[in-house]
């Protein structure tokens, strides 16, 4: 028997991981072939034509998942009934700004969307925020909807761990789907940890831990976590765009790891709201290793912290509760 619709929203549809995001949800790749959706797209006014434009496109691309779209500029249109939320829309950095400046604008958006969400989405909705900064902005987003379960506000740190997991591939010239269980620990930022310490890498004779592959501990100790803190801000360069194609793709990932379940004996990364595991303060959402089962995610816990690691773990809660408190400043 067919199933029944899911309705997916997307904020800042009209922009550029809107555009590649759409046509990989209506493909079936965030929910499954056989999983029928409805897009619900949202954007500002100023893109109500572009956004259009998207929607005629979709309409000629005639998805067989796709059976119906609702493109607006309403957030109440855009969030009624929806199951399942990827918040991307956001204000950029433009010239000149400060930080505050940008975080002003967006935790706003955040909180306003919230109420929104809370009183519109189906219940048990789960939200991913992928606009920046993306932890912060789910925190937001989860305080101003008391009454969406705090399980179901997270945030994507998966591009960073799929980056992580291309770096090893790369450096170990094998296939990227042999590698697993690297972890991001913290903020999508750039005092985000990327830590090898348990991943492995399946080969002939079996599982192998990175470490005893890679030999070049310098390297696994510096190169490769600088190279993905600051991959994104390398995409920025090399395209003058921020990532879109690996941001959409990852985003999939994260929601289709959520729903559907990890594979056995794999973890993948999420922002989630901390629960003071592995010392990580309470009230943060913070990237952790994660299983997924029945559409519940759960901290994978015991594993090995080494000091190296505390240090870095500890460094990038500290950013996150600072972020915290300069969000609570713009709004008040
Ligand atoms: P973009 O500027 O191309 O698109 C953003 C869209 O949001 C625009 O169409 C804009 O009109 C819309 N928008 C602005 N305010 C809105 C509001 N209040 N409601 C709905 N829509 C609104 O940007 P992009 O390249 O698509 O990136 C989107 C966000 O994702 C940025 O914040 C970017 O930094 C972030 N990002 C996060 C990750 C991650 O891994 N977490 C990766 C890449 C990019
Ligand atoms: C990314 O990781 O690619 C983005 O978060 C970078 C950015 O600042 O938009």
């Amino acid at each position: 028997m067919a199933k029944d619709p899911v309705r997916v929203l997307v904020t800042g549809a009209a922009g550029q991981i809107g555009y590649a995001l759409v046509p990989m949800i209506a493909r079936g790749i965030m929910l499954g072939a056989d999983q029928p959706v409805i897009l619900h797209m949202l954007d500002i006014a100023p893109a109500a034509e572009a956004l259009n434009g998207v929607k005629m496109e979709l309409v000629d691309a005639a998805f067989p998942l796709l059976k119906g779209v609702v493109a607006t500029t309403d957030v109440v249109e855009a969030c009624t009934g929806v199951n399942i939320a990827v918040m991307v829309g956001g204000f950029p950095r433009k010239e000149g700004m400060e930080r505050k400046d940008v975080m002003s604008k967006n935790v706003s958006i955040y909180k306003s969307q919230a109420s929104a969400l809370e009183k519109h989405a189906a219940a048990n909705c789960k939200v991913l925020v992928v606009a920046n900064p993306a932890n912060t902005n789910a925190l937001i987003l989860k305080e101003f909807a008391p009454s969406i379960p705090e399980k179901n506000i997270t945030c994507l740190t998966r591009l960073d761990h799929n980056r992580a997991l291309g770096q090893i591939s790369e450096r170990l010239n094998v296939q990227v789907s042999d590698v697993k269980n690297v972890i991001i620990w913290g903020n999508h930022s750039s005092t985000q940890y990327p830590d090898v310490n348990h991943a492995t890498v399946k080969t002939p004779a079996g599982e192998k831990p990175v470490r005893e592959l890679v030999s070049d501990d310098q390297w696994l100790n510096s190169e490769f976590i600088a190279v993905v803190q600051q991959r994104g801000a390398a995409i920025i360069k090399a395209r003058k765009f921020s990532s879109a194609l690996s941001a959409a793709s990852s985003a999939c990932d994260h929601i289709r790891d959520w729903v559907l379940g990890t594979p056995e004996g794999t973890w993948v990364s999420m922002g989630v709201y901390s629960d003071g595991s592995y010392n990580v303060p309470s009230g943060l959402i913070y990237s952790f290793p994660v299983t997924c089962k029945n559409g519940e995610w759960c901290i994978v816990q015991g594993l090995s912290i080494d000091e190296y690691s505390r240090n870095k773990l500890d460094l990038t809660a500290k950013e996150l509760s600072e972020e915290k408190d300069l969000a609570y400043s713009c709004l008040s």
